[in-house]
């Protein structure tokens, strides 16, 4: 007998093999997760924010479908509680009566799912048709997801300087109407979910997906990622900042007619600027404009988010940090961002090693100072006052109730 007591007991006190890995890779990720220091936001994402048009379309629709629930399973339960008390075996001592076929039951049986599912079909398809058009004159936001953070484009307004007025990760929209968004991915699948503001959609790269969603309260709400897409799917994360009409409209026309300041000579943003634009080839630094975008400036690039207006955003990291530690994080993010944030495809200017599409780069390098100086560039990014989408606008947290405000 193989099983004896010994090789039981030995077994007991160690756990097998796979156990054992398991174990430490459990470990090592809860280590992984406390030294990163990454930040948890204190905004939930709340599905019954009945602020939405949208989820509230949601919303009642789900209310049928639990009503028909409810009735289903009263009038199943009621069945079998009479069938079960009727044909105890106490009170019928003999064999039940047999019989098969019996068409009236057995086409009562088929008609009663039909119609239920018939009838939820009809509310499914009532809600999509009013959810779905998409009226006239509606904003519109391009949204392209990456690996690991998101670029919000405005494509009905060119900007004075040229190209079309984009954001990276806070995605600013009017509060009160229906905005339409058009989600689409540049590598693998990602999922655009702030559902405060109303549903969810998969973005695909080479798919263009369209719906419209709206918040009646002005306020910044929280959005992630929702499919699985790599090292940093949980820290691809981004702001909605939903603003009246009016703050939206001065927050449009100032980012329309924005260009980058032009850095006073001699001072730390200009030497930052420079580095930005030309990196550092005697040390391999390689230009930040390469892959971001500034409006206003040569910067161009299309493979990292748009930091035209980063002075103005609270977030850094696709909203991995924010408020004060964003600001503390700036740094150590643009010395070593693989290193902060796992996968991220920014090259490092410490001189050590990162990966880009599975093959090992070394890195540039750049002094503290150099880092510094291009911090002070980035954060003199700045829409003008009126136009900061952040200021006054009240964070949504904790949402526990339908309608319930902060
Ligand atoms: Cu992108 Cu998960």
């Amino acid at each position: 007998m193989l099983n004896t007591i010994q090789d039981r007991q030995s077994r007991t006190r160690r756990p097998s093999r796979a156990v054992r890995t398991t174990g430490s890779l459990v470990a090592a990720l809860g280590l992984a997760a406390l030294l990163s220091g990454c930040q948890r936001s204190d905004q939930t994402l709340f599905l019954g924010d009945m602020a939405s048009g949208y989820n509230r379309e949601i919303f009642f629709m789900s209310l049928w479908a639990i009503a028909l629930s409810v009735i289903i399973f009263v009038g199943v339960s009621a069945a079998l509680f009479y069938t079960v008390q009727k044909f105890r075996e106490d009170k019928n001592p003999n064999a039940p009566q047999q019989f098969h076929g019996n068409n009236r039951l057995e086409t009562l049986l088929v008609a009663v799912p039909v119609v239920i599912v018939i009838l939820l079909s009809v509310l499914t398809v009532r809600s999509m048709a009013r959810l779905n058009p998409v009226p006239a004159g509606t904003p519109k936001i391009d949204i392209l997801g990456k690996q690991f953070w998101w670029n919000f484009a405005y494509p009905a307004t060119t900007a004075d300087a040229g190209g079309v007025v984009t954001n990276g990760n806070e995605m600013v929209m009017p509060a009160g109407r229906l905005v339409t968004l058009n989600v689409t991915s540049g590598d693998v699948v990602h999922g655009f979910w702030a559902p405060n503001i109303g549903g969810q959609r998969a973005a695909i790269p080479s798919v263009v997906r369209t719906w419209n969603v709206d918040t009646d309260r002005p306020g910044v709400y929280q959005g992630n990622c929702s499919q699985l897409c790599g090292a940093s799917h949980a820290n691809m994360r981004y702001k909605v900042i939903a603003l009246s009409q009016e703050r939206y409209d001065a927050f449009l026309a100032a980012a329309k007619a924005y260009r980058a300041p032009a850095p006073a000579a001699g001072s730390a943003e200009e030497r930052g600027y420079n580095l930005f634009v030309n990196g550092k080839p005697e040390t391999g630094a390689l230009a930040c404009a390469a892959c971001h975008r500034v409006q206003g400036t040569p910067a161009a690039g299309a493979a990292g988010p748009d930091l035209s207006f980063f002075g103005t955003r609270r977030t850094l990291g696709a909203g991995m940090w924010e408020g004060d530690k964003a600001r503390d994080m700036l740094e150590p993010w643009i010395k070593n961002s693989p290193e902060v944030k796992p996968g991220s495809l920014m090259p490092t200017y410490d001189g050590s090693e990162y990966t880009v599409s599975g093959k090992k780069q070394k890195g540039g390098v750049l002094t503290d100072d150099e880092i510094g100086d291009i911090a002070a560039y980035l954060r003199s990014l700045r829409l003008p006052d009126d136009a900061d989408y952040w200021r006054d606008t009240p964070v949504i947290k904790n949402i526990s109730a339908p309608g319930g405000q902060q």
